[in-house]
């Protein structure tokens, strides 16, 4: 369904409290928490040489919060090699298991399999250079991915500027696929969702802008609005 998920980016928490900040933000409205799961496709994705040495959450961490939370963890992986994660994200109680297409041209058909015979919901992410075509099989397939996630940065970290150009993917796609959930991902927050939402994007990640703001609970609400008017 399209209705919307608004889905924190735990890459903007306070590490150390993460189950505290978890709970925070669920109390705040949010639907999903956003996890970004880095490490060498980010410096691959880098082609200018610009490393970003960024190892962020892995399994053992989505293990840990999973014991603090029920909440829907919608991860993110930004890895050379999505699939060497698939078995231990199921395990550490991963909701969702996002890859990016950039690295899964020869294996998506195995990968969205083996996600969802964890009980993962699969989705795909392309990056800013990236044509939205290349994301077209996936949805068509007979088993196909679940949410589509358009990256509005270049992947790596948060606070960065959001990407109106890429609203012409998120349109398309919208216009192709009506019921399909899609993810906006990097720059989002009060000035830019009405972009992200009348372009047709339903699950709204948001870091900086709402870990930054006095009251994140009115961001949360403010994004919602947005996205359901
Ligand atoms: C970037 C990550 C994003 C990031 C978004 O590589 O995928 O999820 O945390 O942060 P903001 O909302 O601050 O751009
Ligand atoms: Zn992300």
């Amino acid at each position: 369904g399209v209705a919307a998920k608004i889905a924190p980016s735990m890459l903007s928490s306070d590490f150390a409290n993460l189950a505290s900040e978890a709970q925070r933000m669920l109390d705040f409205g949010a639907d999903w928490l956003h996890m970004d799961i880095m490490g060498l496709m980010v410096i691959v994705l880098y082609l200018n040489r610009h490393f970003v040495p960024n190892l962020t959450i892995g399994a053992p961490v989505i293990e840990s919060l999973r014991k603090h939370s029920k909440a829907y963890l919608d991860c993110h992986l930004m890895v050379t090699n999505p699939l060497d994660y698939v078995e231990p994200l199921g395990k550490a109680g991963a909701s969702g298991f996002t890859f990016h297409v950039e690295v899964s041209k020869e294996n998506w058909q195995e990968l969205v399999q083996r996600i969802k015979s964890k009980g993962m919901k699969p989705g795909v992410a392309l990056k800013p250079g990236t044509p939205i075509e290349e994301v077209y099989p996936l949805i068509e397939a007979e088993n196909p991915v679940e949410m589509v996630l358009v990256m509005t940065v270049e992947p790596g970290f948060g606070g960065q500027k959001f990407m109106l150009e890429m609203m012409d993917k998120v349109r398309t796609l919208r216009k192709k696929y009506p019921a399909l959930d899609i993810e906006v991902d990097g720059g989002l927050g009060p000035s830019t969702i009405e972009a992200a939402a009348s372009a047709g994007a339903n699950c709204i990640v948001a870091g900086s802008s709402v870990f930054g703001a006095a009251e994140p609970a009115h961001v949360i609400s403010l994004l919602r609005n947005s996205v359901e008017e």
